[in-house]
């Protein structure tokens, strides 16, 4: 049996399947900080990096790739000694429980799983950690006697998933593992990308804030608009340079840019050069911590390293409540 806790633990895994963008950054990264600060709350944040495998096969890109997402996390403000921030496969009694998890679930539950379908669609490479890669996602909550899980809609189904292992065992066993709660965001808004479709990494279209200042500004200044001359009133409401602009200005800063479209006289190229320097001043720390971050790999390796010895006490000692219920 599990010990009742006075703090809510929260957990949730990032994929780091690329540089986080700006879309991430609003969208994720910064809600689920905000939520990690509250008093009450001990936040489990972890790279997924064995859930990467399934798509990233290069080595020196998937270093590339963790170092980036724990930079980013770190610079946008994650405390990771209140918290605990670790890669999933340092801790790798993950497997150990992925493995027992995937004797209890029944076949179907896997073949049907929406993300496995839509993924063997559009894959060439359909591998079986593909579909097994929500039995290592519940292994990744039940571990950690984790109460709450942020995540986006689209993986409400493995939340479900992961409940019904859990509470399966439970059933046969007696009470091994906490249920977990999905909290499920409301995602406030999509940020658009650079061509006004949704910002995503597979769509190249992103925003890289972490980018050094020059290639920043020519990321700006490549944002889709309409060709309307530069004396005419341009519409705010359809220009994507605003809608970036509006996620990330105060009020007035936004009724500013707002007149400046409306009156006429005022190209796209001022617009651009204004969210280029927003965005400086903006995320000017997170900026420099994450450069400072990036070009000291053996800091941010032990600053992953610590969390990994926290989250290892934890794994190890709910991996052992599980393999005595079943006699191992
Ligand atoms: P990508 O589409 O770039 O591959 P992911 O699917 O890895 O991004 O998303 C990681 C997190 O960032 C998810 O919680 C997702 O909801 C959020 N996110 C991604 N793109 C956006 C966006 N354009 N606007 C808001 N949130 C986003
Ligand atoms: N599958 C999640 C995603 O694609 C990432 C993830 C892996 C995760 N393990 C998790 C999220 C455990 C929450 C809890 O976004």
């Amino acid at each position: 049996m599990y010990e009742k806790r006075k703090m809510a633990r929260i957990l949730t895994g990032i994929q780091s399947s690329g540089k986080p963008h700006l879309g991430n950054l609003l969208g994720a990264i910064l809600p689920a900080i905000a939520l990690s600060k509250k008093e009450r709350n001990d936040s489990y944040f972890f790279i997924a990096d064995l859930h990467s495998l399934t798509t990233i096969k290069d080595a020196e890109l998937r270093k590339e790739n963790v170092r980036s997402v724990a930079a980013a996390w770190i610079a946008c403000g994650f405390d990771i000694e209140k918290n605990t921030f670790y890669r999933q496969s340092k801790v790798p009694e993950v497997c150990e429980l992925a493995w027992i998890l995937n004797c209890f679930t029944p076949f179907p539950m896997l073949a049907n799983a929406h993300s496995f379908k839509d993924k063997s669609d559009k894959l060439s490479d359909v591998n079986a950690g593909l579909f097994v890669y929500p039995v290592l996602m519940a292994a990744d909550i039940l571990l950690y006697d984790a109460d709450i899980i942020p995540v986006g809609k689209d993986q409400k189904q493995h939340l479900e998933m992961t409940r019904d292992l859990g509470l399966t065992f439970n059933r046969k066993f007696g009470d091994t593992f906490v249920i977990p709660e999905p909290q499920i965001s409301n995602q406030m808004e999509i940020v658009p990308g650079i061509d006004g479709k949704k910002m995503s990494k597979s769509y190249g279209n992103i925003l890289d804030i972490f980018q050094p200042d020059k290639k920043l500004r020519k990321n700006i200044m490549s944002i889709k608009t309409d060709s309307l001359a530069l004396k005419a009133p341009k519409n705010p409401t359809t220009c994507n340079v605003f809608k970036l602009y509006e996620l990330l200005g105060s009020d007035e800063e936004i009724e500013v840019l707002r007149k400046s479209y409306l009156g006429g006289n005022y190209g796209y190229g001022n617009a651009k050069q204004e969210l280029f320097e927003l965005i400086l001043k903006k995320f000017d720390k997170e900026r420099s911590t994450y450069d400072k971050l990036i070009s000291d790999p053996e800091s941010l390796e032990n600053m992953l390293c610590e969390g990994e010895i926290k989250a290892s006490k934890i794994a190890q000692s709910v991996l052992a409540r599980v393999k005595d219920k079943i006699g191992f």
